[in-house]
């Protein structure tokens, strides 16, 4: 069980719905890779259904040798569909499964789901069971620190019994989004509460480097860390040998392109391009005409288009 061979502390890639998809997760995968990398959430109930399955899986379930250990993260409210759903992510060769509780999505929190479950410990624990039973793979848990205000003690206790491999804490209760202040002294005295139970504890919040990162992790006692929006348009990030502010407008936009082709090959009649230009903002940041730049970029429909522009402009 590939938890227990991480050093402490280990970095992990967050979950970004539509962002660390395939192409996101092979890209940093090629230049530095976390840890250990989480898929984008999917839901269980779409996975359960016959129609929907292979589609799905196309488009959020696609994974590489090079990503492992690879969690696919999961959301939903019922138990039966995350038996069904992580029996199916098991036959995938997934190397784990990781539940969301704490997606504060409107969508999702009136589907009883994301944040919605830290309301309902009683179902979160059956879900959690549900999916170890469903997949025999370790089962962890990515939450926040409480639904309206905060409940670190309260809820964490619950989600301790429940017996998950690991928890991430995102250090924020669902009301504050990701606006406010991290909240790492409540994130530490989950740690707190998780000693001697073997669960391992991943903060997450804000953080912009591995160096933050493992200053934060000794500060708060904690296992690992995860990242996510300091990794867009920096797939260097996990790499210590490089600082950001050293790479040349060149590198991006090479960085940029292989992504994009990533991108292209592997969701050919499955996600549109246009998908991609969040990504194109991310890249062409932090030099003089970036935003000029940027704008020949965002006009490109493909691949080709996207080298056309770079020899344009001598990139
Ligand atoms: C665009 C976007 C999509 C996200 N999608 C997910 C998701 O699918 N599952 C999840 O657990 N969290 C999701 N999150 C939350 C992140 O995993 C992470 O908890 C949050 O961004 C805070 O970490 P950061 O400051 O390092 O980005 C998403 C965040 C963003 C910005």
């Amino acid at each position: 069980m590939f938890w227990n061979d991480l050093k402490k502390p280990f970095f992990v890639l967050a979950p970004m719905h539509e962002v660390t998809d395939f192409a996101f997760r092979e890209n940093i995968s090629r230049y530095k890779k976390p840890d250990v990398i989480f898929t984008e959430f999917v839901s269980v109930d779409g996975l359960c259904h016959i129609q929907s399955q292979e589609k799905m899986a196309k488009y959020y379930l696609q994974y590489s040798e090079i990503q492992r250990p690879i969690v696919a993260q999961i959301w939903g409210s019922n138990p039966e569909n995350f038996y069904k759903a992580s029996k199916f992510i098991a036959s995938l060769g997934f190397d784990g499964i990781d539940i969301n509780t704490g997606c504060p999505d409107k969508s999702v929190v009136k589907q009883g789901g994301g944040a919605a479950l830290m309301k309902n410990p009683k179902l979160t624990a059956e879900i959690i069971l549900a999916a170890k039973e469903g997949s025999k793979l370790p089962v962890s848990v990515k939450t926040r620190i409480g639904f309206d205000k905060v409940e670190t003690e309260s809820w964490i206790k619950e989600l301790i019994k429940a017996n998950p491999v690991a928890i991430t804490i995102h250090g924020r209760t669902k009301k504050e989004l990701s606006k406010s202040p991290v909240h790492w002294d409540q994130i530490r005295l989950a740690a707190l509460f998780a000693k001697n139970t073997g669960i391992k504890i991943i903060g997450n919040g804000d953080v912009l480097s591995v160096d933050d990162g493992k200053k934060i992790s000794e500060k708060y006692d904690l296992d690992g860390i995860m990242i996510g929006r300091a990794t867009m348009g920096n797939p260097w990030l996990f790499d210590e040998s490089v600082q950001y502010d050293d790479i040349s407008p060149e590198q991006k936009v090479k960085a940029m392109i292989l992504h994009a082709e990533i991108f292209e090959n592997s969701f050919l009649g499955i996600k549109r391009f246009n998908h991609f230009r969040k990504h194109i903002k991310a890249y062409i940041s932090g030099f003089k005409n970036a935003a000029w730049v940027r704008n020949k970029f965002m006009s490109a429909n493909n691949v080709s288009e996207m080298k056309s522009v770079a020899d344009s402009l001598s990139l």
